[in-house]
């Protein structure tokens, strides 16, 4: 049965959707969360319910079939789609659309960050480490699952925001067309439920204006000029929108070291080094230390920040340096005597 001719409606009870989703999913889906598809019943009484489509009920999973309470069993015309049971334990549960996307189990730190609800995230993770792919899962089910989101995609260059603009496009068509697209080009993916995601170019100058934003993913965050991530952070002002920035670090300088660093406690961090990534052999590591400078195999595989080349004083030493105490003689330092 063709999506765009079925829309009639059925409703299911909060606690359906509940066991659903554990049965899909192996896992509580219970989890307080902010962004939480809109179309979700809220916890009202006494018999709390959502409506949803049978639009969304095509295509078939090797999943678990819901309890027969009633209503009409999911329809099953191939793709990932799946039944509606899938796509509610997609909803509730981003790991579940992760596991669609890479057709095996994310990584234990990519779990935590699906299922995490911080406004502000730090990724420091090693090369090939898995940024881009959990990231595009995220974008993918915000838009996905919280109709009329606004998802934007920056990073230094333009190139940069286009790669993982692809990997969302490849994320968005293994979830399959739960919200079916309704304009797709190489930067902007929009779909039927009023939901963008948005390749940007890396040029501060070019990307004012958005405003209602609900995600920004900054990719190669350490690469980025700060005048990038000064125009973009505002744009979540009013809409309390959330940001991840994720890089390798690059120097003991810019916007991502500083958050890492002296961000405090408003952002979520995550430090996983390539020893931590399962796919990244012992191997193939001790090949890349003896081909690479220390400090850049420290860079790139070890999540290490490193002083730049060309720093003349260490950024711990310029640290220490710098003291509340008042100097005792302030006239003389400040080359007046
Ligand atoms: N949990 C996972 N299981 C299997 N493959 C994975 C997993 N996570 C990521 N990958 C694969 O690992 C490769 C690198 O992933 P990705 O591009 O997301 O890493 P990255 O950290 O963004 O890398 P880079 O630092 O080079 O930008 C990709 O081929 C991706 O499909
Ligand atoms: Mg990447």
């Amino acid at each position: 049965m063709s999506m765009a001719t079925t829309h009639r409606a059925v409703t299911i009870s909060t606690q359906d959707m509940t066991a659903v989703a554990t049965a899909v999913s192996g896992s509580s889906p219970a989890r307080s969360n902010p962004r939480a598809p809109r179309r979700m019943a809220k916890p009202a009484t006494p018999a709390p319910t959502t409506t949803m489509t049978n639009a969304m009920a095509s295509g078939g999973e090797s999943v678990a079939s819901p309890p027969d309470r009633g209503y009409p069993p999911p329809r099953c015309a191939g793709g990932y789609a799946g039944t509606l049971a899938a796509d509610l334990a997609a909803a509730l549960d981003p790991v579940v659309l992760a596991r669609r996307a890479l057709g095996t189990e994310p990584d234990s730190w990519q779990r935590r960050l699906l299922r995490s609800t911080a406004p502000r995230v730090l990724l420091n993770v090693t090369r090939q480490g898995g940024k881009s792919t959990t990231a595009a899962v995220l974008a993918v089910h915000q838009a996905l699952y919280a109709p009329g989101s606004l998802v934007l995609l920056v990073s230094p260059s333009e190139r940069q925001s286009g790669e993982l603009f692809g990997k969302c496009l490849a994320t968005y068509r293994a979830a399959g067309a739960t919200a079916p697209s309704v304009h797709e080009t190489t930067q902007l993916l929009t779909l039927a439920n009023g939901s963008r995601i948005v390749s940007l170019p890396g040029k501060e100058g070019t990307i004012r204006g958005y405003s209602g934003v609900s995600l920004i993913v900054e990719d190669e965050a350490a690469r980025a000029a700060d005048e990038l991530y000064l125009a973009v952070r505002p744009m979540l002002a009013v809409s309390g929108g959330r940001l991840i920035l994720m890089s390798t670090p690059f120097g003991k300088r810019g916007h991502f070291f500083e958050a890492w660093t002296n961000g405090g406690p408003s952002w979520e961090r995550y430090e996983v080094p390539a020893t931590e990534c399962p796919r990244i052999s012992p191997a193939f590591l001790a090949e890349e230390r003896r081909a690479l400078p220390d400090r850049w195999y420290r860079q790139e595989y070890g999540c290490s920040f490193e002083e730049t080349v060309d720093q003349v004083f260490s950024y711990d030493d310029i640290e220490a340096a710098l003291s509340d105490v008042p100097p005792l003689l302030p006239l003389l330092s400040q080359g007046v005597a």
